[in-house]
């Protein structure tokens, strides 16, 4: 079949809209029609260049929301119709990593994915006869895609595809990591690095979990009002603290996070997360991604003193079981996601997405086919 896409032929130039083939899906697979994909720094970072990984050309995109259109032989869980995330961080249940649940990160087709390509080690795009590849498992910048169905949660028909689609990326990793990757209790105080699309999801999880102080970061002013609204308590712009920023921000704390945060993708801030927690049991989370190559440093002092350093990806997510129940909350109006999506666009005007989120007015711009 034919499907209108978004395609990156080569690193740091504008996507090109492109009638591409795409083939039907093969066992185990599923052809979906994405109705509406977000568009996030990951894109970007891959886009521009940065990404080492990169590979083109590729149709970019893994925030998306769609129905089902087709099934390959030996599909199970997804008949046509379904309503569906498509999920960068799949959930086979079988390997070494889903058994251990110790971890989300499923290995079962991590290396055909990383290198664009289906679990059978082909691509399903082509133009003009030549392969496009796919993009993160998901490549959802196209209208049509063929995923695993491993990498497929489905969700309940009445959530709005323009919403939800955010679930895909953005909003399962903040609130996950609140959740999943820190296990945050009730009555914690912590201390969030970065008000974006990442950090304020980061906030509505402290929120929603009930926590006693949440401090927000950010050098944009512009933040505190919208960060005030999804429950942030306290904020703090590093370029009016007096002095160093960290004894600012444990007094501020009473003597420490009991989490902290990372959502810049910023080594030294990074540093500021761990050492800002509680000594004895402040736990920093790493959400940013910081540029390729680059490292962290503290004193080995700060763990020895029992500080713990974690990252996190999709928010410790399990795809499968855990987007459909962030679904169920978004529908439930426990989360917010409507004050997040601050643009929409059709997909011709994709390029105008990356523009906004560098200028620093969006949240989050969500493409609607
Ligand atoms: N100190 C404090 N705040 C900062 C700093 C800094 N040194 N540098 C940037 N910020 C703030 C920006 O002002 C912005 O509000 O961090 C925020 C980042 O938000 P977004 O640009 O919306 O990025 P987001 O989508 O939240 O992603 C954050 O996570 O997924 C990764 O690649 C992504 O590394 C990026 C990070
Ligand atoms: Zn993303």
């Amino acid at each position: 079949m034919k499907t209108r896409a978004a395609v990156a032929f080569a690193a740091k130039k504008p996507l090109e809209i492109v009638e591409l083939d795409l083939d039907g899906p093969r066992a185990g697979e599923v052809l979906i029609e994405v109705k509406a994909t977000g568009i996030c720094h990951t894109d970007y970072f891959t886009l521009s260049g940065a990404d080492p990984e990169g590979l083109f050309p590729c149709v970019l995109g893994h925030e998306g929301a769609g129905v089902v259109v087709d099934v390959g032989a030996g599909v199970t869980t997804l008949k046509k119709g379904d309503h569906v995330i498509p999920l960068y961080t799949p959930e086979c249940r079988q390997c070494k990593s889903c058994l251990s649940r110790k971890t989300n990160l499923c290995t079962s087709i991590r290396a055909t994915q990383g290198k664009g390509l289906m679990p059978d080690g082909t691509s399903r795009f082509s133009c003009d006869g030549d392969p496009v590849l796919h993009y993160m498992g998901t490549s959802t910048f196209a209208n049509h895609i063929v995923v695993p169905e491993i990498a497929v949660a489905k969700i309940r028909e009445d959530a709005p595809f323009d919403k939800v689609c955010y679930i895909g990326c953005g909003v399962t990793t903040g609130i996950g990591a609140v959740i999943w990757t820190a296990k945050a209790e009730a009555g914690c105080r912590a201390v969030v690095f970065g008000l974006g699309g990442i950090g304020l999801n980061v906030i509505q999880g402290l929120k929603m979990i009930g926590a006693e102080q949440i401090v927000g970061v950010d050098i944009n002013p512009s933040r505190n009002e919208l960060a005030k609204k999804f429950g942030m308590t306290d904020f703090v712009n590093p370029k009016e603290v007096g002095g160093d920023l960290v004894p600012y921000l444990v007094d501020l704390t009473k003597g420490g996070a009991d989490y902290s945060f990372e959502c810049i993708g910023n080594v030294n801030t990074m540093r500021q997360a761990l050492e800002c927690c509680h000594r004895g049991w402040g736990q920093s989370i790493i959400v940013g991604v910081a540029p390729a190559g680059a490292e962290i440093a503290t004193r080995p002092f700060q763990l020895v003193t029992g500080r713990v350093w974690k990252g996190t990806a999709f928010g410790g997510a399990r795809g499968r079981t855990d987007v459909p129940r962030i679904v169920d909350w978004y529908m439930d109006g426990r989360i917010n996601i409507d004050d997040l999506i601050t643009h929409k666009l059709p997909l011709e005007r994709i390029n105008e997405g990356f523009d906004l989120m560098h200028a620093g007015t969006s949240i989050r711009s969500v493409v609607e086919f």
